[in-house]
């Protein structure tokens, strides 16, 4: 059994959002500064903004960007959540409970505030527990957010100014809403957390993605390139989108939950089925690893079990709940790679719109040097027949999330370098790098 898994959410708990549901005891010492940012240069088209990322899956669990925020503009490190909506900062309001974070914790002004009445509180309530509470219209906005991994936020929603250098080579100052979090418990409180807070890109209207639509800057299109190898890229728009290239799926619209999901898929191993139902698949950049539901993990785990060659032992490893050695103990997943076979997941709704999942894809490597299964049972975090695609299944891929056309997208791509044609975002990649120096 794996080591930090909580039980289950009770059930009447606030909605859960997901987010990385597992992050590591990792070592937290490690500079994950990036170099060798190219490609400079004004673009004629508008409304994009490229960002560098930072992060893996194993062992920090988590991908996240450098955003600059306030007036001075400050830098803060922020998980990069596709699976929610609301962005937030550890935030000294005064704070009454916080980890300890990377940069000096953010500090709201009284005229920050968003009073209740706002549009966006409203929607903020509506997505969280369905109910919005404002008794008098010029309250605050509070907040209570809980994750899938029973993380969670208590905060008030603040409005300040984000500082974005797009593709067109103009710096833009948008003001937008975000929590300002004085309650919380992510991660391990006795360490270092890795990030100030997280960046919600879900497609509900309180997303950083949504207002920054609402504000004109960027079409209502985002993207994430996350680097085997750890870092990769984020953009904002469509500047970068390989439209003819990539596979795309229609988004399907779930009830109450702002999830990015092409809808149901069936799962092929070695290019055989593996007889189970249709699987309703989500994408969710905050979660490291991919989560499937019992059936299909059972019909995986069992797959996978019977296809090994002898030369591979199962192996208890404080990592994740099932794990091989070999002879001798692996570096890196290309070790291992052709002792095991590709999942495809095919998706109904884009005419069978395919996505190759190499091992590479579902497995990782320890520190211990064997390799473990990156796919977990969701029934046993209490996703029921939930399926997550997880940080380590998007990897070496570009993924769009389209709100504007209201699909999604995949394509293979080399991560670890930010397309010639993007414009770096120098302001961000110069505060991280100050940061952490
Ligand atoms: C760049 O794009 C933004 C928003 O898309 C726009 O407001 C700005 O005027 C543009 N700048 C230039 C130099 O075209
Ligand atoms: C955020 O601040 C800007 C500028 O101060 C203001 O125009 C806008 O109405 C505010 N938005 C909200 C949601 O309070
Ligand atoms: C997956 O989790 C469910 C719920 O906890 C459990 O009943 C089932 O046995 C688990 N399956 C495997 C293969 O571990």
């Amino acid at each position: 059994m794996a080591p930090r898994w909580a039980p289950p959410a009770p059930a009447g708990l606030v909605l859960v959002a997901l987010l990385a549901l597992l992050l590591p005891p990792a070592v937290r010492g490690d500079k994950p500064v990036r170099g060798g940012l190219s490609g400079v240069g004004a673009e004629p088209e508008a409304s994009s903004a490229v960002f560098p990322l930072y992060g893996d899956v194993y062992p920090h669990g988590l991908y996240y960007v450098a955003m600059n925020i306030g007036n001075p503009p400050r830098p803060y490190f922020l998980d990069v959540d596709t699976g929610s909506d609301l962005t937030w900062l550890q935030c000294d309001a005064p704070c009454v409970s916080c980890n300890k974070v990377p940069h000096p914790l953010y500090r709201p002004t009284k005229n920050k505030l968003v009073p209740c009445a706002d549009q966006l509180c409203e929607a903020l309530h509506g997505g969280l527990t369905g109910r919005h509470r404002c008794d008098s219209p010029h309250d605050q906005c509070d907040y209570e957010i809980r994750y899938a991994d029973q993380g969670f936020s208590i905060g008030v929603l603040v409005n300040d100014s984000f500082t974005l250098r797009l593709s067109n080579s103009s710096v833009v100052r948008p003001s937008l809403a975000f929590g300002c979090g004085y309650n919380q418990h992510v991660g391990s409180s006795s360490e270092v957390a890795a990030t100030d807070g997280i960046l919600g890109l879900g497609s509900g209207s309180v997303s950083l993605l949504s207002q920054l639509n609402q504000h004109r800057v960027t079409k209502n299109v985002v993207g994430h390139c996350l680097s085997l190898r750890g870092g990769g890229f984020l953009f904002f728009g469509d500047n970068l989108v390989p439209y003819s290239r990539a596979t795309w799926a229609p988004m399907v619209r779930s009830a109450h939950r702002n999830y990015y999901s092409p809808g149901s898929a069936s799962l092929y191993f070695g290019g055989r089925s593996l007889g189970v139902r249709p699987m309703e698949v989500v994408f969710d950049s905050g979660s490291s690893f991919t989560y499937f539901a019992a059936q299909p993990y059972e019909a995986l785990v069992a797959a996978l079990k019977g296809g090994l060659s002898r030369s591979l032992k199962e192996v208890s490893d404080p990592s994740l709940p099932l794990c091989w050695k070999g002879k001798k103990p692996f570096k890196s997943v290309l070790d291992v790679k052709k002792e095991f076979k590709s999942l495809v997941l095919s998706f109904a709704n884009g005419r069978k719109a395919l996505m190759e999942i190499p091992p590479e894809n579902y497995l990782i490597v320890t520190k211990y040097g064997n390799a473990c299964l990156g796919i977990l049972n969701g029934s046993e975090v209490g996703l029921k027949d939930l399926n997550i695609l997880g940080d380590i299944t998007m990897q070496d891929q570009m993924v769009i999330y389209d709100n504007e056309k209201g699909q999604i997208g995949w394509i293979r791509a080399p991560c670890d370098r930010i397309p010639k044609s993007a414009m770096c975002q120098v302001a961000a990649k110069r505060g991280a790098n100050s940061a952490m120096g």
